[in-house]
């Protein structure tokens, strides 16, 4: 079977930027695709290209099974679309932003106007449908700009960032909407800076950073790459952290990482609990007292700190969200 979206060796540099450095991908047919990365990984230049706003610099890509360089007009009529910052008309109602947007998909009045009430009831803004959506909050604006992406049903769907800046209301009413949208057999690409997001919605999850991709799989499959258990500890003394490593590391299966600001030690074990208790009666019999101790396996964010060196941009969220402000009010 044909797949839904394919790349390869896509490049787009802007000046002495390289946006993105030869990125290859391939979406099934009625899978989705999550890809991960901080701010300025790529995730919107891939997202623009593959959607036809944006040519490379080289590389090719089909979407629907058709060359988007070739017959970008062809591929819009196959395509949704929901960006980083909602794109919804202020001053017209809900209702009225998707009954425009089937006009000008040409689906006809009736239609128009039928796709639009279904589209509210399915998007839980039924009652908010006869508002101007200037009076929406930041999530039923993303949730009004997705349906509009849907109006004209389209079989490939492309989201980027469909939760950046929402609250975490906003986010899991978002979560269940695309939930609801995979259940219908849509391909979905979509961008996240949130390992939560990825885990929760991809299929497959293709990690990015600086225009490549660093690594790709399942979420397990990603986790295992990064090892199984973890043994998490915090002396008492942080100047026994280094007798704490002496003793334990001989049982671990891996290095031991010190952190001695937070006299914390990590380690790579195998054995579950057993290896627990011989910690705790090593570190017992040594008279190394802990303040926390415990067995932890490995999260997307272990992925993401073991491949990139740095955790994800969660601290930039306030930024992002008085961007999406601003956005909104432009
Ligand atoms: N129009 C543009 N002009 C110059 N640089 C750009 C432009 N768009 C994106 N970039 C740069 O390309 C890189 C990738 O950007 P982008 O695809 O938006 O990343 P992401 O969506 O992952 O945050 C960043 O370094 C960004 O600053
Ligand atoms: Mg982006």
């Amino acid at each position: 079977m044909d797949p839904a979206i394919s790349a390869r060796g896509l490049v787009k540099t802007y000046g002495t930027v390289t946006a993105l450095d030869g990125v290859d991908l391939t979406v099934p047919k009625g899978t989705v695709l999550g890809l991960l990365g901080p701010n300025g990984a790529g995730k919107t230049t891939i997202v623009r290209v593959l959607s036809t706003l944006l040519k490379p610099d080289s590389g090719s890509a089909e979407v629907a099974g058709i060359d988007v360089l070739a017959h970008p007009r062809a591929v819009r009529r196959r395509i949704g679309l929901s960006g980083q910052y909602a794109a919804v008309d202020e001053y017209l109602t809900g209702y009225e932003n998707l009954d425009m947007i089937g006009r000008l998909y040409h689906l006809g009045r009736k239609k128009s106007r039928e796709r639009a009430r279904e589209l509210l009831a399915a998007f839980r803004l039924e009652d908010a449908g006869d508002r101007p959506s200037k009076t929406y909050s930041g999530g039923m604006r993303r949730r009004l700009d997705l349906a509009g992406a849907l109006v004209a049903d389209p079989p490939v769907l492309f989201l980027d960032e469909p939760t950046t800046g929402l609250d975490p209301r906003g986010r899991t009413d978002m979560w269940e909407v695309i939930q609801g949208l995979v259940a219908g057999g849509t391909t979905l690409l979509l961008t996240t800076q949130y390992l939560e997001e990825a885990d929760l919605l991809a299929d497959e999850i293709v990690v990015i950073d600086h225009g490549r991709i660093i690594a790709q799989g399942t979420s397990d499959q990603l986790k295992s790459q990064v090892g199984g258990e973890r043994l998490e500890l915090t002396v008492k003394d942080g100047a026994r952290l280094a007798e704490a490593r002496d003793l334990l590391e001989p049982r671990g299966v891996g290095k031991a990482v010190l952190d001695d600001r937070s006299r914390q030690l990590v380690m790579p074990v195998a054995g579950g609990a057993e290896v627990l208790t011989e910690a705790l009666r090593l570190l017992d019999s040594a008279s190394i007292g802990l303040d926390d101790v415990g067995l932890r396996r490995p999260t997307l964010d272990d992925v993401f700190l073991s491949l990139t060196g740095r955790a994800t941009a969660q601290d930039e969220d306030a930024d992002e969200s008085a961007k999406v402000k601003e956005g909104a009010r432009a």
